[in-house]
């Protein structure tokens, strides 16, 4: 008889067999899969599990805080945070592409996440919160690569480590059972997609410290009042986007030229055609009252009707 209990008790059997006393490092982005992933290898492992959380700078409002308070704080783990917010914007300075963006960001991320495994002495094993989607999607290859997405991968030669995937068998929605089980918060274990490049492909063109925390600053707003509206569990991806042209308004009685907020919020099975939430008119305009009156240097909200396709989820 399966059941969530016995799988954990099943899987941490299997990890403490596989590992024994050697060590395991695990890239925690704080996504519902890494962060599963880490609660287990916690209750199997304890401290021989590495974590390090990468902080790209390009992360939702309060998102690696959490990470460093639910892992650090509450469970005790083994945790690296690395800021390195400043050397990402460094390296997407001027750059307005997002394939490039997208690359920079990728390659950036494996570049510190590689020199802090390389100060953790003594690692055997890498753990990776690999679903069985994952498996079966990059068995088939049925979906046309449209942007490039990234993924902890592509480590040097002298730092290939064999692999620890517990999840490897489950479905998301038994992934997040794995993780309200395990005592994971469910702010965690019910969280949005979010890409990895995060913020930089909500951030339009080349990034700016002021759009970058107008769209941050926007986003915490759309999520708490999708959370008052009771929308939060119901849409399935909502966020904000800030592109990177102003448009001309009136504040205090004086010609503005500020940026719009553009709010997104769609439904979707698997991510490949997705049709857009009919928001509320009320909701709406509480959101857009409240990101007019708390976001700096935005003088306009718009709504993005479009379904996927032609649209894409995200606008980069
Ligand atoms: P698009 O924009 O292609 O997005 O319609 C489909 C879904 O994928 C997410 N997304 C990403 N996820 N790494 C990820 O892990 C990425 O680089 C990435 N880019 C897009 C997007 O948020 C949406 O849920």
């Amino acid at each position: 008889n399966w059941n969530m209990k016995n799988f954990i008790e099943d899987q941490v059997e299997l990890v403490r067999r596989q590992v024994g006393d050697r060590k395991v490092l695990l890239a925690l982005s704080g996504g519902v899969d890494s962060s599963v992933v880490a609660a287990l290898l916690i209750r199997a492992i304890g401290n021989q599990l590495y974590c390090v959380h990468v902080n790209h700078g390009l992360m939702r409002k309060d998102e690696s805080e959490s990470v460093v308070r639910v892992f650090r704080d509450q469970l005790n783990a083994n945790l690296t945070y690395v800021d390195a917010s400043e050397r990402f914007l460094n390296a997407l300075a001027g750059v307005s592409d997002p394939e490039a963006k997208r690359k920079i960001i990728g390659s950036e991320f494996i570049r510190v996440f590689e020199e802090e495994a390389r100060k953790l002495e003594g690692i055997d094993f890498l753990a990776q919160g690999t679903i069985y989607p994952d498996i079966v999607e990059s068995g088939t290859k049925t979906a046309k690569i449209v942007k490039s997405h990234h993924n902890v991968g592509g480590l040097p030669d002298d730092l290939q480590f064999a692999l620890v995937e517990p999840l490897k068998q489950l479905f998301k929605d038994e992934v997040r059972r794995c993780g309200v089980e395990l005592g994971l918060p469910d702010e965690m274990v019910y969280r949005q997609p979010f890409p990895g490049p995060g913020l930089g492909v909500r951030c339009l063109g080349a990034i700016t410290r002021e759009r970058l925390e107008a769209v941050r600053e926007a986003d915490a707003i759309l999520r708490e009042e999708f959370a008052l509206a009771g929308l939060d569990h119901k849409v399935w991806q909502y966020f904000t986007i800030v592109p990177d042209f102003k448009s001309v308004g009136v504040k205090d009685n004086a010609r503005c030229f500020e940026y719009p907020v553009i709010i997104r919020a769609i439904n979707t099975v698997d991510a490949m055609t997705a049709t857009v939430e009919p928001v509320d008119w009320a909701v709406l305009g509480k959101i857009t009252d409240r990101i007019l009156k708390e976001v700096k240097n935005v003088n306009r909200v718009c709504y993005d009707l479009s379904p996927k396709p032609p649209a894409t989820i995200e606008w980069e």
